[in-house]
């Protein structure tokens, strides 16, 4: 069976991937929009279509002679992107026809459409539907509302609320029921959909035991064994509960919004084809999947996370940007005497748990005042503590570009007047670490030049502490 997995380096794409490169019966194809997300080994091993489902021509490189199509697609970051996703699953679908392929899975989001309805639910919802509308292409559809697992935008915003506040006041929206389900859940319905016996077009929605978010809250404070209180407050809007979220939790201010406004209805499940297609998939319960998720974040075993994919990346090129940054601090260091793989080792292990090699209260402050701003701030953290991975975020940066043993470029997403970066290049005997900086208009000169004595220290003492701590790092 030939089998297209689109979306590969998203939060569920990459789970998936996981599971079905271990299935040798099948001939995968992954398609990706920029090939330098893929690791080496999956190069070597799968066919790697680069393209982007906004170009019929990369669709039909990627489908022609595929049996079943995986559809993991949207562009929630960009902000027409129910336009964007209507085009790009008409696409999809019109190639599909055309190269004869046999069934599309597609993973939606669950709810029903009524004037509450949030405009990323529609927008999925309108997905999945044309999708359905093909004659010839059969679609399964499987739909799945809040995801409980390491990295997921929704976990990730209980986990964080539980685990620093004691006492939560609480809006309107915690008392909306959903039927939560563990990722791992998921894949296996993704999985199983590959060889359903069945040849119409199919809806499929799927969830755990029905709860509200509320018993959500409290049931990750029992399986993190916390106590927390919740103070219900009969008024408090979307944009303050966004705010709120976007100060004590990993999503930016845009993203909790978009998911607060999803919270007015009832996400549970409308058909119980879950059960009756796929009888041998048993959700797990609530508690036993944070703890999953939690064991995971533990163990530095998170796959993938709702940050890792942002399209934006891959739109620019910023090297001339970069190239005529007007304002640069640049630092050298000898590393003549040093292991150089180490030293590789240390700039990768940068941020995060592991802190900013110095005054990682000014990188906290800095942090703080993004958040304030409604930026990203550093609640992003790392995915794991030693590795990085091209495209994924790191606190409040995102990695633009890393050549193992030889360059790390960090661009910057915090909320600053102008773009930065800030890259490690080792070349021959030389650590260079680079801060460029390129303002937009007078504020952002005024920014640049009140850093400068912050800089001063910042920069100074981190090239020296990458080069100490490579001396700390095992074989
Ligand atoms: N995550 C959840 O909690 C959750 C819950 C319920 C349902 N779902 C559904 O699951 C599906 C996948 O979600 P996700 O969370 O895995 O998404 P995600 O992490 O945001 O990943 C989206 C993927 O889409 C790809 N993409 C975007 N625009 C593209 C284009 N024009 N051409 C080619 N590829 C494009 C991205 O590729 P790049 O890597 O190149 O950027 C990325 O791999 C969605 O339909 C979503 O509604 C997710």
């Amino acid at each position: 069976m030939k089998v297209l997995l689109t979306g590969a380096n998203g939060y569920i794409g990459r789970r998936l991937k996981k599971v079905l490169i271990g299935l040798p019966e099948l001939d995968l194809r992954i398609f990706v929009r920029n090939k330098k997300s893929v690791s080496q080994a999956i190069l070597d091993k799968y066919e790697v279509i680069e393209g982007d489902t906004f170009s019929k021509e990369d669709l039909q490189k990627a489908l022609e002679g595929v049996d079943v199509a995986y559809y993991l697609i949207h562009s929630l970051n960009k902000e027409n992107y129910q336009d964007l996703d209507k085009l790009s699953a008409q696409n999809f679908i019109d190639i599909a026809e055309l190269c004869k392929v046999k069934r599309v899975i597609y993973l939606g989001g669950l709810g029903v459409k009524n004037e509450n309805t949030s405009h990323h639910l529609l927008s999925r919802l309108e997905t999945g539907e044309i999708l359905s509308s093909s004659k010839t292409v059969q679609t399964i559809w499987v739909r799945a509302g809040v995801i409980i697992g390491s990295g997921s935008a929704s976990f990730e915003i209980i986990r964080n609320l539980v685990e620093k506040l004691p006492f939560m006041i609480t809006p309107k929206w915690v008392d909306t029921y959903a039927q939560p389900i563990a990722v791992d859940d998921v894949i296996a319905y993704l999985v199983a959909s590959l060889n359903l016996e069945y040849n119409q077009n199919l809806i499929v929605d799927i969830g755990s035991k029905k709860m509200q978010y509320k018993e959500m809250m409290l049931q990750t404070a029992t399986a993190l064994g916390l106590k927390r209180v919740l103070i219900p407050v009969p008024f408090m809007s979307i944009n303050i509960s966004s705010y709120w979220l976007n100060l004590f939790t990993p999503v930016p201010f845009t993203v909790a919004k978009a998911l607060i406004e999803g919270l007015k209805s009832e996400v549970t499940i409308q058909n119980e084809n879950g059960k009756e297609f796929f009888p041998n998939i048993h959700p797990i319960g609530y508690i036993e999947a944070v703890k999953k998720a939690v064991l995971e974040i533990e163990q530095n075993q998170v796959i993938s996370r709702w940050s890792d994919a942002d399209g934006t990346i891959w739109d620019k090129n910023h090297q001339k940007e970069i190239n005529d940054a007007i304002f640069v601090d640049r630092k050298e260091a000898d590393i003549s005497s040093y292991d150089k793989k180490k030293v590789f080792g240390a700039i990768k292990s940068i941020g995060g748990d592991n802190g900013w090699f110095d005054y990682d209260f000014l990188w906290e402050v800095r942090g703080i005042i993004d958040k304030a701003l409604g930026g990203v701030g550093l609640n992003r953290g790392r995915r794991d503590s030693c590795d990085l991975r091209l495209g994924e975020c790191l606190d409040f940066w995102r990695v633009e570009d890393i050549q193992e043993g030889n360059r790390l470029l960090l661009f910057a997403q915090m909320k600053i007047p102008g773009s930065a970066w800030l890259e490690f290049k080792i070349e021959g005997d030389k650590l260079i670490q680079s801060a460029y900086f390129y303002p937009k208009g007078i504020w952002g000169r005024i920014y640049w030049y009140s850093l400068i004595p912050l800089h001063y220290f910042i920069f100074k003492n981190m090239i020296s502490k990458i080069l100490e701590n490579s001396t700390k790092l095992g074989n």
